[in-house]
Parts: structure tokens; C-alpha cells; sequence
């Protein structure tokens, strides 16, 4: 079973995701952490988007999804990079890294395999979509930009006090448009899937609205 969870930064997708794979015993796969890791390898070697031959570097990048206990762990090369995943400066870069036709590919791929054979949540933006368009169900998650923003703002303002909700909002609404109007896989809810506003639910109210309607079908 495919349960397929798409929507817009700071949604909530991917706590709740990994809450209801942890009530349904079955696999969660946050899909975001694979763009992440990718961007900091970009990142860490210094390579200019524009100047690269896209193909022989993603030849070149081994990335390993571990899941372990109902914790995703991400290796570049045999390192573990899940630490780095959420920093500022990855989620700067990361829209431009995830709109590359060939980094989709890539990861699509590994998604795909990763999820062969086993009943898995899986969250990202094209899963319903593209990944998985035959997934049994689908949800896409939404909520208002203030919402969405104070959220990123309250995970981490204990790490950069430069930040401001100001900021966050101004970054989430650039990568929002970004990842929606891109030309490869764009954020899309798709037709058949189930919309979740989750601006006035906290995490257990849309985990248990997710069930519900899992258990009632
Ligand atoms: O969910 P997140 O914020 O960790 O995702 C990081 C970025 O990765 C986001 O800006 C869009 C991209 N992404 C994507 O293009 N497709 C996915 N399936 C998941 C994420």
C-alpha cells in the first residue's frame, strides 16, 4: 500500500507522515531529505548550478536512504549527512537543485525502488503526481503561508537568531512559487487527491484526520 502525501513547505507533511506510518507499522520515506542531500553535496564540493555537466555528477553522487526504527538517515558517498539536511542555506538552494530534470530522475528512481514491495508513507511535492500516480491514497496538505511560516520560525529560531518570521515567510513564499511553477515536476495537487487544511489543526489533528479516513475506506 502507497500512501502518497504531497504539499507546500512547512505544512506539517513530514511530522505528520512519519506519525501516521508509526500508527500503521509501516515504512515512511520523507522524500524533501533526498533534494536536501543532494544540495549539500552541491554545497560541500562548490559547484556552480551553471557550469556543471549535471549528468556526470549525478553519476558520481551514491545516495542511501536508511530507515531505521522509523528514523530516515541520508548518506552521500557513505557519509552521513541527515544533519545538515535542514539549514538555511540548504533550503535556500534547495528549489533550484530540485527543479534540475536529472536530479529528479535520480531520485524518482530511488524512490520507487526504495518503496518496491512494502507498504509505505512517502511525502514530498510530484509523489501523488508523478512518483506514484496509482498510489491507493493521496493527500495533499495545505495550510495559510502564516501558519506554514510560523511553524519553520518556531523549529529554528534556537539556532539562528538572525531570523526573523519576516524572513522565513519572504523565503517560503519565493520557494512555494519556485516549486509550483517550475517546469519538471511541479507542486500540483493531484486530482484524485484529498486536501487537508491544516492551519487551525495541530500534528495529532491531522494525523487522526488522515487515519480516519485510511481506517473508514
Ligand atoms: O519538504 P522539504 O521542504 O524538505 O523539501 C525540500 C525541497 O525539495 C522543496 O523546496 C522542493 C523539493 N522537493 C521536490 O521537488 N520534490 C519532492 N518530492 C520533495 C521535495
Amino acid at each position: 500500500m502507497i500512501i502518497a502525501i504531497d504539499g507546500p513547505a512547512g505544512s506539517g507533511k513530514s511530522t505528520t507522515s512519519k506519525l501516521v506510518a508509526k500508527k500503521l507499522d509501516i515504512a515512511h520515506l520523507d522524500t524533501g531529505s533526498m533534494y536536501r542531500a543532494i544540495t549539500v553535496y552541491f554545497i560541500n564540493n562548490n559547484l556552480n548550478l551553471n557550469e556543471i555537466d549535471i549528468s556526470s555528477v549525478m553519476n558520481s553522487i551514491k545516495l542511501e536512504v536508511l530507515i531505521s526504527n522509523g528514523e530516515q538517515s541520508v548518506l552521500l558517498n557513505g557519509d552521513n549527512v541527515t544533519s545538515m539536511l535542514r539549514s538555511n542555506k540548504v533550503s535556500k538552494l534547495v528549489s533550484k537543485v530540485s527543479s534540475i530534470r536529472e536530479v529528479r530522475q535520480k531520485m524518482v528512481n530511488i524512490q520507487r525502488e526504495i518503496s518496491q514491495d512494502k507498504s509505505i508513507v512517502i511525502d514530498g511535492r510530484d509523489i501523488g503526481t508523478v512518483v506514484f500516480p496509482n498510489a491507493e491514497y493521496k493527500f495533499f496538505i495545505t495550510a495559510s503561508i502564516e501558519s506554514r511560516a510560523q511553524r519553520r520560525f518556531d523549529e529554528l529560531k534556537d539556532s539562528d537568531s538572525n531570523l526573523t518570521l519576516e524572513k522565513i515567510k519572504e523565503e517560503i513564499k519565493n520557494r512555494d512559487h519556485y516549486d509550483s511553477t517550475r517546469e519538471n515536476s511541479p507542486l500540483k495537487k493531484a486530482n484524485d487527491a484529498i486536501i487537508i487544511d491544516t492551519t487551525h489543526l495541530n500534528i495529532s489533528g491531522q494525523v487522526n484526520e488522515i487515519l480516519e479516513i485510511i481506517n473508514n475506506n
